[in-house]
């Protein structure tokens, strides 16, 4: 039986290449993901060449009308992908050249190295417009679990310390801020993507006069003011791949953001915090311990970012040593490209569904957001307030709390257990200041540990008080809507 060659190779080579290395060379295993894009470049390309005469109206007909048999067979999965015929482009050239003769003609001024640049990039570019509504749902859900939770305080922290109170509300929001910073640098990325590669040949363009316009007005690459987005250089256009780097580094930066995310889900769902209980449906069990709900939906959100994180550092060295123009290395892109998308994709999505599965342990949040700790420098504020410079507010305060370590009835050891300072009697807090203590220290300087006047007080834009945190969870529920 005859084998089946590529067509690259007819004409110049006497015979098939190796086994092995069809094996090695072969891209269809992974690039058939582009079916789409490739046939529907090749309808924009087939009816520009229409146009120049390069083909009959019959011509273009029967090829745009074989392409959709073909399109149509690959989607019911009934197409069969040959490894010999290297890649998807070679593939449904094949293909279509069997059914329509006119088909040999279709690959007329332009080569694989900037038909695959064309596919990859309206392949991403729909992809990015999917990938920005997902975050916008993760952004929705967080904004409800928010506003289901609009009046629980929980401790911020810094250094993994309990520092000072916030909304819970305000912790989530800061995952909004984020994750709309994200979708930014995915919208910036979108503007180099949508440029239309197609009519740069292998490297030097065409002899022929293509109607590169046309093409690129056919597949949609304009900018929002509708002006045609087009290459202007055919190396560069030939061997760029920034477009995929940008992505993929878009990308590892949301993946980071959303690791960051799931690890305080992961340590607010612990006993020691217990904050939140995320439902069954989001957990799993251990084999060994039938106790357990593990947050592996959160902890494989976590995970997932080395891999992302990894196709990112891939790409860029897969371009580093690269000299112009089109090298068969840019294979490897897609891979790392493909796999980029698809678990950012999938990880928005599941932490998405995940938030609007998690309950708030609301008495745990009270309990640990009443530290009077957390208010400490609310105390220091108090002086200032009264005239003290702040550094010597801070000094002051500083003794309060060592004192309070200090006091209290001593437990079964013989050690002070400490007293919360918020039940220091006022005598103890002026001792804190020899000097001035009785002077600076009033009678209301223990209201200062009062939660909930406290957080009316923090108003600053961005800050986690009472009025603005309703302010930004109404300001992002208009924006997401
Ligand atoms: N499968 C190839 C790729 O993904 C298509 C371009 C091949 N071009 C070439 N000159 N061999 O990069």
């Amino acid at each position: 039986m005859k084998k089946i060659s590529p067509i690259s190779r007819s004409g110049r080579f006497a015979g098939s290449p190796a086994a092995d290395v069809a094996q090695f060379t072969e891209s269809v295993s992974f690039d058939w993901r582009l079916w789409r894009q490739d046939i529907q470049g090749s309808i924009a390309h087939a009816t520009m060449l229409q146009k120049i005469g390069v083909l009959t109206q019959k011509e273009m007909r029967a090829i745009i009308r074989g392409l959709d048999a073909i399109s149509r067979e690959i989607a019911a999965g009934k197409f069969k992908w040959r490894t010999e015929l290297e890649d998807v482009h070679m593939n449904i050239e094949a293909e279509l050249t069997k059914r329509v003769p006119a088909g040999a003609k279709l690959h007329t001024a332009r080569s694989r190295n900037d038909q695959v640049a064309l596919d990859l990039r309206l392949w991403l570019r729909d992809e990015i417009v999917t990938l920005l509504g997902e975050i916008a749902d993760l952004q929705r859900a967080l904004v409800s679990l928010g506003e289901k939770n609009a009046d629980v305080l929980i401790p911020g922290y810094t250094h993994l310390q309990r520092a000072q109170p916030v909304y819970f509300a305000h912790h989530l929001l800061a995952y909004v801020e984020m994750l709309e910073r994200d979708c930014e640098r995915l919208w910036d990325c979108q503007s180099r993507v949508n440029v239309c590669p197609l009519g740069s040949g292998a490297i030097a363009g065409s002899a022929q006069p293509l109607k590169r316009e046309l093409v690129a007005k056919l597949l949609g690459f304009v900018d929002a003011s509708g002006k045609v987005q087009l290459t202007q250089n055919s190396m560069d256009a030939v061997s760029d791949r920034d477009f995929a780097v940008e992505f993929c580094a878009a990308a590892a930066l949301l993946a980071v953001h959303i690791s960051r995310l799931a690890e305080d889900l992961i340590l607010w769902a612990s006993a020691e915090f217990n904050f939140i209980r995320i439902a069954d449906a989001y957990t799993t069990g251990s084999s060994l311990m039938p106790q357990k709900k593990n947050p592996d939906v959160a902890e494989l959100a976590r995970g997932k970012t080395g891999r992302v994180i990894g196709n990112l550092v891939a790409l860029l060295t897969l371009l580093k040593g690269l000299p112009m123009t089109y090298n068969r290395d840019l294979q490897e892109d897609k891979e790392r490209l493909f796999d980029t998308a698809h678990t950012v994709r999938a990880t928005t999505r599941l932490m998405a569904a995940m938030m609007l599965n998690i309950k708030v342990n609301r008495a745990a949040c009270v309990a640990a957001a009443s530290d009077p700790a957390l208010l400490v420098t609310d105390l220091a504020d108090y002086l200032v307030k009264k005239g003290m410079p702040f550094r010597r507010a801070h000094h002051v305060v500083g003794k309060v709390v060592a004192l309070a370590e200090k006091s209290g009835p001593p437990s079964r050891s013989g050690a002070k257990a400490g007293k919360p300072l918020n039940r220091l009697t006022l005598a103890e807090l002026q001792s804190a200041d020899p000097v001035t203590g009785t002077k600076i220290f009033g009678r209301d300087a223990l209201a200062v540990f009062d939660l909930k006047t406290a957080m009316a007080k923090r108003n600053l834009t961005g800050a986690p008080g009472t009025k603005e945190v309703a302010r930004q969870l109404a300001r992002w529920r208009e924006r997401l809507s």
